[in-house]
């Protein structure tokens, strides 16, 4: 009797943990769709009529998991997204980080040589090597990583000239703009099969 007992559990104990694991996917679909869509992009009709803000494009990687964790867990005060603390296990909220980080964007780099001509050249300069506005860095040479220059760009630097533009530029804008400045970084812009 023990023996089938303990056959019993050899058995089973597999199937029923990876039943118990929590799944990113199925997560995702049950409590973010409705407004960040199946790809991420906030494209479904409650996420793009969502006041004050829109819901966010999840695909382009430039948050770091501690900022999706954060939203996740907290929410974002004042907009549709809600605080998930009580409702989601720390190892539910980690699945979910790990399936939105399996989104994928395709920057446009071209998209964003002509945003930064538009919103940033006034003070870095048009090739981006930061000489029209005293203070305005070279951003070719900045050292941060794109996720760091995403956070700079959307939130601005307290208390200098920088402001965030989280409200006048997109997730997948704001990506294609740090695309731009890093192939600029690597003189890869002008190659043609990367620009469309
Ligand atoms: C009722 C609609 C709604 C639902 C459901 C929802 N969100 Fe959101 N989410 C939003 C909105 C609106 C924002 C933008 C908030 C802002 O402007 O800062 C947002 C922002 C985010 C952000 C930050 C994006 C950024 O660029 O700042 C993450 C990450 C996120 N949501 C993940 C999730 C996850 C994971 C779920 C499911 C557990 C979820 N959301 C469910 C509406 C929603
Ligand atoms: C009104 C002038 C102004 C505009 C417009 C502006 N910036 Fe800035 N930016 C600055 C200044 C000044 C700093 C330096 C802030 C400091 O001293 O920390 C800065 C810092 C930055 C940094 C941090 C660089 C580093 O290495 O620390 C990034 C990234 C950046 N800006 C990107 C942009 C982008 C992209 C745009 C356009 C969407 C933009 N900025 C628009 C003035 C501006």
């Amino acid at each position: 009797m023990k023996v089938v007992t303990i056959l019993f559990i050899l058995l089973f104990m597999p199937v029923m943990s990876r039943a118990q694991a929590p799944d990113g996917k199925a997560l995702y679909t049950s409590d973010c769709i409705a407004c960040h869509a199946a790809d991420g992009s906030g494209n479904t009709v409650l996420g793009r009529q969502l006041l004050p803000h829109p819901a966010r494009d999840l695909r382009p990687r430039i948050l770091s998991r501690k900022e999706i964790r954060q939203t996740i867990m907290h929410g974002r005060q004042k907009t549709g997204m809600h605080p998930h603390a009580g409702k989601l296990a720390p190892l539910a909220v980690d699945r979910l980080i790990d399936y939105i980080l399996s989104f994928s964007y395709r920057a446009r780099p071209e998209r964003g040589r002509k945003l930064f001509g538009q919103q940033c050249a006034r003070c870095h300069g048009a090739d981006a090597k930061g000489r029209s506005y005293p203070g305005a860095p070279n951003l070719i040479l900045s050292e941060l990583s794109d996720i760091g220059m995403a956070h700079v760009i959307r939130h601005g630097h307290a208390g200098t000239i920088m402001g965030g533009f989280k409200a006048e530029l997109s997730n997948a804008e704001i990506a294609d703009t740090i695309v731009w400045l890093k192939l600029r970084r690597y003189r890869l812009d002008s190659n043609p099969s990367l620009a469309h």
